[in-house]
């Protein structure tokens, strides 16, 4: 797509009714690199470089959350070279991009145990966090050993703990309560969530977040995703009707 033909459809997008929060569950780097004949770890490079123009595309666009699916609780399960590759990916973009992050105003926050995490990403992450928790355009929400199962049981064990404590009572528990017992505590949740690769699942991912969550899927890896799909899903999204259950 030529940039005449980028911005027409930029244009189509109605800057009043952006999504808050956008989702991605950036799928298809395995597959996009295996294609090429080239090792996975290709892949979540080519992959990272899409996460650099998504996260700057989104800001612009005015979008106030983004949260990217970069490492889950059950990818530990894949070979330690490719662990260890993904783990040096996530220290070098956050070395690499972390001034333009913080010049563009840039909050990044994570969801996940990050205390598992290897000593040098977990370092730089936590340094990342530092360094931009007073910015206010967008978040940036990183799931690293994130699982949304993992999520609800650990919101579960501290509402228990809080109780105990005279903290919180039993018959007070609802859903906006239990809401400030995950890691995305104080955000929306998300209006729409991207999955590109071909798979039609949620490995796992948002699980109590995305209740009323617009889905849209495509068929392209994650290292093929450009700004023109990030518009396509927008606007795809502000064509629909959302309910939430009503009429
Ligand atoms: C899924 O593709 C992707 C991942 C498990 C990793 C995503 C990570 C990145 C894009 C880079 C690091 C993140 C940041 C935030 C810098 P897959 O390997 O499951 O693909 P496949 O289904 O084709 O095998």
């Amino acid at each position: 797509m030529d940039k005449k033909e980028l911005n027409e459809l930029k244009n189509k997008i109605d800057i009043n009714n952006l999504p808050k929060h956008v989702a991605i569950i950036m799928d298809g780097n395995g597959r996009w690199a295996e294609e090429r004949f080239l090792p996975r770890n290709a892949g979540h490079q080519e992959g990272t470089k899409r996460v650099v123009d998504i996260v700057e595309v989104a800001a612009d666009l005015g979008i106030k959350y983004l949260s990217l699916y970069a490492f889950s609780t059950e990818n530990w399960k894949r070979p330690k070279e490719e662990i260890n590759g993904l783990m040096k990916l996530l220290v070098y973009y956050i070395r690499s991009e972390l001034n333009k992050i913080h010049k563009n105003n840039i909050k990044v926050q994570t969801m996940g145990d990050i205390s598992k995490l290897p000593k040098i990403p977990k370092q730089e992450v936590e340094k990342a966090i530092e360094r931009t928790k007073n910015n206010n355009k967008m978040v940036l929400n990183i799931g690293l050993n994130y699982g949304g199962r993992d999520e609800i049981i650990r919101g579960i064990k501290n509402i228990l703990y809080d109780v105990k404590m005279g903290k919180i009572n039993e018959e007070d528990i609802d859903t906006k309560i239990f809401s400030n017992y995950l890691y995305t505590k104080g955000m929306p949740d998300p209006d729409l969530l991207i999955r590109p690769s071909g798979e039609l699942r949620l490995s796992n991912f948002m699980l109590y977040q995305i209740a009323y969550t617009e889905f849209w899927f495509s068929d392209i890896y994650w290292p093929d995703f450009r700004e023109e799909h990030f518009y396509k899903a927008i606007i795809d999204y502000q064509k629909r009707d959302r309910r939430f259950g009503g009429i």
